[in-house]
């Protein structure tokens, strides 16, 4: 059955004291999977979901009060990466759990997830899933060998998931400082407590290297055009907010496209240039090879070109192995170092999954399993 964006009194609304003839259990983990945090501790499971319009309405204002995030192609990555019950896997943006959740539900009993993210907010909303199975540990997933070594799990994982980017907490916070249609200090670091904010990078970056980020991470046509005016407006005052970048960076670019802000690509640009987020996915795939065990699952979601072009490349590499030898040089198939098999294409979200959670529009995910 389709389901609507929910938001917090809404899902209430809907919860009745049964399920709702023709409900699934895809339904009920959709469900799951939109949760925000302050409801996953009372309601853990979906069956209890179904019998929560009881819920006082104390609970309800606490858990409007959160920001939530909707996984994507949570169904279609989770359906990719698990292939044996029993197994260790690794979720590497645990995010919200979304993905986590689904995971731990579909493990035996000797299966384990091990998780991460760089995050304090996100790991603070793990501290809700009570399962024996489960740990996680804040850090950057270009570590994650680190963390399967330190578990002794190096080479062993059965599969390792990246959904890669921004949650929807982290943007629609504004005291996270991503957002440029709502007020909040000029941060943008996914972990506040590691590196430079944006306030301090715009503040002390020549001009030349402000345009360059906008252009190189933000695919921004009129960079050097936007870097000129954020220079020339911090020499009268620096910046501190989001929404004054926002609308210096307006008010400098020549060319509105239609239904999206004139903000939105140098923001993007800054936002992947101070987590590094380009070094960190290429440095996890690789560490992700290396960590999986024969056999083992690699899956990647990411929500823009620059990050899956960088993963279609690197299965791709990976599929075809070393092709460096001269044309017309006789070589065996075992030398040729195969490393992955892809699992199928390319995959998108549904128009459905994208008419509910519309950030999902831009998302796709590429799996690979590693050779025996
Ligand atoms: C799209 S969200 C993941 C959502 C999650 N799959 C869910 O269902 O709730 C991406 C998460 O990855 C984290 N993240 C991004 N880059 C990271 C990195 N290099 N190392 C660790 N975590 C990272 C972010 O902090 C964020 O919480």
């Amino acid at each position: 059955m389709a389901w609507p964006a929910l938001g917090p009194g809404r899902l209430l609304e809907r919860c009745g004291d049964a399920a709702p003839r023709g409900m699934t259990v895809h339904d009920r983990t959709r469900l799951i999977g939109r949760l925000p945090i302050s409801m996953k501790g009372v309601l853990s499971t979906p069956s209890q979901i179904l019998c929560e319009s009881k819920m006082p309405s104390a609970d309800a204002d606490q858990v409007a009060s959160h920001f939530r995030h909707t996984s994507v192609l949570l169904e279609g990555a989770v359906d990719a990466l698990v292939h044996d019950p029993d197994g260790t896997y690794l979720d590497g943006t645990f995010g919200r759990g979304g993905h986590s959740r689904l995971i731990l539900s579909r493990l035996g009993e000797q299966g384990r997830l091990m998780a991460m993210d760089r995050d304090p907010q996100a790991i603070a909303a793990a501290a809700e899933i009570e399962d024996a199975r489960f740990q996680i540990t804040q850090r950057e997933f270009a570590h994650l060998a680190e963390y399967a070594k330190e578990h002794g799990l190096y080479g062993k994982l059965s599969g390792v998931l990246l959904d890669i980017g921004v949650s929807s907490p982290q943007l629609d916070d504004p005291e996270r400082g991503f957002s440029f249609m709502r007020n909040g200090p000029l941060d943008m670091r996914m972990d506040p407590t590691q590196g430079e904010s944006a306030a301090e990078f715009l503040a002390r970056a020549r001009e030349a290297d402000i345009a360059n980020v906008f252009k190189t991470f933000g695919e921004e046509r009129y960079a050097k055009r936007l870097a000129r005016a954020v220079v020339t407006r911090r020499a009268e005052k620096p910046f501190t907010h989001t929404v004054d970048l926002a609308e210096v960076l307006k008010a400098a670019h020549p060319a509105w496209e239609k239904g999206r802000h004139p903000a939105t690509k140098a923001f993007q640009g800054l936002r992947i240039y101070l987590n590094g987020e380009l070094e960190q996915l290429d440095a996890a795939l690789e560490a992700a090879l290396e960590a999986l065990a024969p056999g083992g699952h690699l899956v990647v979601i990411s929500f823009h070109s620059l990050e899956d072009r960088r993963v279609k490349r690197f299965i791709r590499h990976h599929v075809r192995g070393d092709t460096h030898l001269p044309r017309g040089v006789p070589i065996r198939d075992d030398q040729l170092n195969r490393r992955l098999e892809a699992l199928g294409k390319g995959m998108r979200p549904s128009d459905d999954e994208v008419d509910v959670n519309p950030r999902a529009r831009s998302a796709v995910m590429r799996a690979a399993r590693k050779r025996m």
